[in-house]
């Protein structure tokens, strides 16, 4: 039972992002990133996509954001004197587009406090496991040579720990008896595209904080659907 004393000692309830707008990171395909430009373009998810910054000049999801209109940079990893001057170059390019809310999206360097503590929890990933299991590489493939009946995805609140935030919205994904990881990876992804833009309205319309370990919602705030 809470007393008064661990009230007292909560952070308040987190207020609506009043500009709602979204720099995604990314380093490869982007469909993760697609689905969010989707969600925006069919008015299931009000925000702006800011800028999208990858830290591969190949990666194809840049063409897709292109194609969306959205602004895309190239920012590389390589060449810089440690990772907290890249973490902070990265924060730089998100305060300059006004960037309120950072989406990492198959983003695959790891965001340090040069970053975080620009953005403090104001930065999401999508992961594709029930976290805590399977964190880090291949969660897919790691879930199926575990012999899990039931993985899925995350979407969490981004700290130092490796794919260890709060945890904002899961979904389960079966593992079925003739999968293989590749099926079952294809299954998650779906599932991902569903799932992250509904965390990001979650996230930009407050009535959360951080209790611990646990992003809580607001009881008075209406769940969104699909988070039901
Ligand atoms: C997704 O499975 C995501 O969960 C993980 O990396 C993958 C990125 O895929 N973090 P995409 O680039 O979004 O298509």
């Amino acid at each position: 039972m809470g007393t008064p004393m661990d009230s007292a000692r909560l952070p308040p309830w987190t207020p609506p992002d009043p500009t709602r707008r979204l720099g995604v990171l990314i380093s490869g395909r982007g469909s993760n990133m697609q689905a969010l430009l989707d969600a925006i373009a069919a008015g299931r998810l009000d925000a702006t996509p800011a800028v999208v910054v990858s830290n591969r000049a190949d990666a194809p999801g840049l063409a897709i954001a292109r194609d969306a209109g959205v602004e895309t940079l190239v920012v590389e990893h390589r060449g810089w004197k440690d990772r907290a001057a890249y973490d902070a170059r990265l924060a730089d390019v998100l305060e300059e587009h006004g960037v309120s809310l950072v989406c990492l999206a198959g983003f695959m360097r790891i965001v340090g406090p040069a970053l975080l503590e620009r953005f403090p929890q104001r930065v999401l990933n999508i992961h594709p496991s029930l976290l805590p299991a399977f964190p880090g590489l291949d969660a897919q493939q790691q879930a199926f040579d575990h012999g899990v009946r039931i993985t899925g995805a995350t979407v969490h609140v981004v700290d130092e720990g490796l794919d260890a935030g709060p945890i904002v919205a899961q979904a389960a994904v079966p593992v079925l008896d003739d999968d293989t990881a590749n099926s079952l990876a294809a299954r998650i992804l779906v599932e991902e595209h569903r799932l992250y833009p509904v965390a990001v309205a979650r996230v930009l319309d407050g009535g959360w904080r951080i209790e611990g370990r646990r992003f809580v919602v607001r009881r008075d705030v209406e769940a969104a659907p699909a988070l039901r």
